[in-house]
């Protein structure tokens, strides 16, 4: 089996002034010095210049939260998948729950975006997850495969060679309701079993970061989980000391 480098990925979502952002980060980056996971950020998109800047000499990656998946034109409003890359961006977040549910970003949009990421060389973050009525049906499963095989269908199975994964409950989002270790494991085995279907080595290579209310006290019991690699963190990386206490949490 292979050893994945475990993952913390912020999204601040639409939080933080210059004001905030500034401090949080620089305590971010001194913090962060020495740990072994791979520390992402992904800011609100009008902060990415200064991110990208602030983190030049830092080993932290700068992320985005969303991406156009057109190319360019006429769309106001819109950030292309170009544009990120052109300020750094390595990591995008695609299909996020708040994305699909507020947006009302569907699976094949999702897959789009994820293959605008890769086209543009940096890595789709791509979040897969089920609404509390769906758990509560015990249609998980269901939901989380129609997630996935939209973009295995349309990216590739081998596009996943070069992804990951955030298996996000939506009720554990922002809700202090964590899964337990155990009901997300079972989730994050299902995934790689799942891409294993098509492809056992990509299955073995690709990260699956939990998200959904991980904090301080919780983030070493989730990676400890034999396919939990990582997390993609909400609130709990908006205040330095918790994110970093995440980030020092290793298998
Ligand atoms: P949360 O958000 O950590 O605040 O639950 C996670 C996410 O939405 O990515």
């Amino acid at each position: 089996m292979t050893e994945r480098q475990i993952l913390v990925a912020a999204n601040w979502k639409m939080n933080g002034t210059l004001e905030t952002i500034r401090p949080l980060l620089q305590s971010v980056i001194q913090g962060v010095q020495g740990t072994k996971s791979e520390v992402v950020i992904c800011p609100s998109s009008v902060y990415i210049s200064e991110l990208a800047t602030l983190l030049q000499q830092s080993e932290i990656k700068l992320g985005a939260q969303n991406v156009s998946q057109l190319e360019k034109g006429a769309y106001t409003g819109e950030v292309s998948a170009l544009m990120l890359k052109d300020f750094g961006c390595g990591y995008v977040i695609v299909g996020h729950s708040e994305r699909r549910a507020l947006y009302a970003e569907n699976d094949v949009m999702v897959a789009k975006k994820f293959m605008a990421v890769q086209k543009n060389g940096m890595t789709p973050i791509l979040c897969v997850g089920e609404l509390l009525e769906e758990r509560e049906s015990n249609c998980t499963e269901e939901v989380i495969a129609r997630q996935l095989d939209v973009v295995i269908e349309l990216a590739g199975i081998a596009a996943f060679e070069n992804a990951v994964i955030a298996y996000e409950p939506v009720w554990a989002i922002g809700t202090g309701k964590t899964a337990t270790p155990e009901q997300a494991e079972e989730v994050h085995e299902f995934i790689r079993l799942r891409l294993a279907r098509h492809d056992n080595e990509v299955a073995d290579i690709v990260r699956i970061l939990y998200g959904g209310s991980v904090n301080a006290g919780n983030a070493e019991q989730l990676f400890e989980m034999a396919n939990i690699d990582g997390g993609l963190i909400g609130g709990a990386s908006l205040v330095a000391e918790d994110f970093l206490t995440i980030c020092r949490a290793m298998r």
